[in-house]
Order: structure tokens, then sequence, then C-alpha cells
């Protein structure tokens, strides 16, 4: 990546000068606004201490769930602050608003090595706007906040990975105004991304799963002409099912995918492999009575919520032989320990596979979040990516606006 790095930033000099930081703090809460995973919040850490141990007034902006474009309380930043606080080991202070009044009296009373976040950029409608002029405006506001009282432009650091893959005013446009640099994490992630796409060692194994095959269809176009075996569970895999006759019960159904499936597994009959066993229940819940049953005959009235002992075993069996994995999306509601087991077992086997020495990389939130959740060891993976929808564009080979506007 030929762009100017925060080392590059750092060889500069940032004491005393404003430093604006788009940062990826979204956050799972749970429904008291209790971080359940704070993955992303420690990920973030290494560029904003550097940053504030080099005495620049580090101004934090970031987004949290998808508001409407105003305020919501339901999702603040607040938890994020606290959190991030106590894992830098420095108070945080956290704005009321976006570029208001009190965005900007904050920002105006930093001292050297101070952090301001901003309160959920999202509240502001012109961060996610289609149009370029609404974009800009706040990109405008958002670089007046680190703008040198003589006048002098201050700079940003873009470290959101989650997020490059969002053309948004604080990703983007922002860094049209500014001189502009990534930081350690999109540094770290990008080439790790590169890595998986340019040298990979063979063979290579992607692991799907999630809820929607529209969601991944376009990963999946891309990477069955390149890898060696796509492993399909999770919710999506049931169109799949269905694809090839199966009644799926009530399990999760995207109707409309069904042709695209069939045509999938026509084209890449080699490739694909769909799980040949599947955990049933009568309802979505932890305490549903789970059973085991096989894959072409899920019993009218029940879904599947997690892949069986004997997909694990055959998913085991392709992954312990891979030299490059790639894994986006847990097999089954992994939440409800009942229905745990498929993801943990396939995590196990691309631990193996890595232990054995695969590069192997685990993209997007919620299979990260599984990682952690299900006690499993994060170093037992070559790289664990913060970026789900950022890590996929990139697979799929989509230019990622909040990348590509650092190289310019
Ligand atoms: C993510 O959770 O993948 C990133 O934070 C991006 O969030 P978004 O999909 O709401 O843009």
């Amino acid at each position: 990546m030929s762009v100017k790095t925060l080392d590059d930033l750092l060889a500069e000099g940032v004491q005393g000068r404003g430093v604006l930081v788009r940062s990826d703090l979204n956050v799972p809460l749970d429904d008291d606004g209790n971080i359940t995973d704070p993955g992303r919040v420690i990920a973030s850490v290494p560029t904003l201490q550097a940053l504030a141990e080099a005495g620049a007034k580090v101004i934090v902006t970031a987004h949290l769930g998808r508001p409407k474009g105003e305020p919501d309380p339901k999702l603040s930043l607040a938890p994020v602050a606290a959190a991030l606080g106590e894992k830098l080991g420095r108070h945080v202070q956290l704005a009321g608003d976006v570029v208001g009044t009190d965005g900007l009296a904050r920002a105006e009373g930093l001292t050297d090595g101070d952090v301001l976040l901003l309160e959920n950029i999202r509240f502001d409608a012109r961060e996610t706007s289609k149009d370029d002029s609404e974009r800009l405006s706040l990109a405008k506001a958002l670089a007046a906040l680190v703008e040198g009282p003589d006048g002098s432009p201050g700079v940003f650091v873009s470290d959101g990975f989650g997020v490059v893959h969002r053309k948004q005013a604080s990703v983007y446009d922002v860094a049209t105004l500014l001189p502009h640099y990534a930081g350690t994490l999109v540094a770290a992630e990008v080439k790790v991304l590169q890595q998986l796409t340019s040298s990979t060692d063979r063979p290579y194994a992607v692991v799907l799963g999630g809820s929607k095959v529209s969601d991944k269809l376009a990963v999946i176009e891309n990477l069955a002409t390149k890898a060696d075996s796509l492993i399909i569970g999770g919710g999506m895999c049931f169109t799949f099912l269905a694809a090839q006759g199966f009644s799926v019960g009530s399990s999760l159904l995207q109707e409309e995918m069904v042709d695209t499936c069939r045509r999938l597994l026509d084209e890449y009959a080699d490739v694909i492999h769909l799980p040949v066993d599947i955990v049933v229940a009568d309802k979505f819940a932890a305490d549903a009575e789970a059973e085991t049953v096989a894959a072409d005959r899920i019993p009218d009235g029940k879904m599947g919520l997690d892949i069986g002992p004997g997909s694990v075993e055959r998913f085991t069996a392709l992954l312990s032989n891979a030299k490059t994995v790639f894994w986006n999306g847990p097999m089954g509601v992994f939440e409800f320990p009942a229905f745990a087991a498929g993801t943990k077992g396939v995590a196990e086997a691309i631990i193996g596979a890595t232990g054995k020495g695969a590069f192997s990389v685990v993209g997007g939130g919620d299979s990260a979040a599984a990682v952690r959740r299900l006690g499993l060891p994060e170093d037992g993976f070559s790289h664990i990516s913060t970026g789900g929808g950022a890590s996929l564009e990139y697979l799929e080979g989509k230019e990622l606006p909040g990348i590509q506007v650092l190289e310019s």
C-alpha cells in the first residue's frame, strides 16, 4: 500500500497538533447497553496510544450501530468512551454532540496528549448521505476541529478498518481535505488481506457462514474460482440445501436465492461443500430441545440452528491439510450453548491447521466474537480481522473507498 503510515506521521512530529482519528468502535451491546465483545476497542488502542504519548491533541470519531441520522440515546458512544479510557489507561472525554457546540468547545480546550471522542458520527445525517456536498460539509466541520489556533491544518489518521468499505464523510471525504495517514490497524489489516490474495499457499479452504446468501453471493462467486474448497454452514446453508431439492422445515430460507444457489452448485460442484447433518429445534431459543438429523431429512416445523457432528468431522477433514484458510461467519447460533458445537468444531479445526503451519484469517465481527465468546485462543489463528464487510469486499476484489483515498 503506497500510503503514509502512522510511523511517518510520528516521525514528522505531532506534539501539540490536532489529529483526527477515524476508529471503528462499533461493538456489540447487550440489552442493558453493556459491551459484549470489546475486540474493536482493544484493536483501536495502539494508534490512539501512540498519538497521545507523542503529545497530539487526539480527536476520535466513530459510529455505533445504524442510527437514523439523529441522536438516539441507545446508540450513544458513552459505554465505548468508558471502555476506551480503561484500555488506554487515560481519561477519554466524550463530547455531547458530533461537531456541535460541545464538540467544538471540547476540541478547543484540548491540551497535548488529551483524547476526545466525538458522539456517534451517524447522529449527523450528513455522514452517510449520498449527496457529495452534504458529506463534504460534515467533513469540513470535522477538519475544523483539528485546525491549529494559527489556522494550520490538522491531520487525519484512518484507523477504522471495519468501515473502509463505506464512502462516508468521516472515512472518505475528510481524507480529501487533510493530510492523511493509515493507522496501525488499517495498515496491518490490509497487509494480511494482500498476503491472503497474492501469495496463497494451497490447499486454500474458505469457510463461510452467517444468515444470508445474498450478503455473501459476490464473495462466493469470487472465491469459488480461487479456493480449493468452499465450506458453507450457518443460516445460509439452508438455501443451498433447498437448491438441492431438500425440504428445510422452518429453517432460514431465501427463496429468491434458490436458483442462484442451484447454479453455483452446478458450476462449482467440486469446490462447494455443504453440511451432511443439522442440529434442529422447534423454536429459536436457548432452551429449545436440540436434535441432530440428516441434512436431507429436516422435519417439517423444525428449524436448523447449527451444523451437526458429522458435518464438523467432514469439514475438519477438509481443513486438516489446508495451507491457507479464510473464515467468515458462524456455523450456527453460537450464542446459545446447545447450538455452538458446529462453530466451535470448525474453529478448532482451523486452529489445528494453523498449528501445522497454515495461514488462517478470521474475517468479521460475528466470527471474531464467536472465537472470544467460545473461549478459543485468539493466537490460535494467524489473524483475526476487525472488519466483516470490509474484509469481504476486499476479497471480492472491490475497491475500498477508505483505502483508495489514502493512496492519493
Ligand atoms: C461493521 O460492523 O462491519 C462496521 O462497523 C461497519 O458498520 P456498517 O455495516 O453499519 O457500516
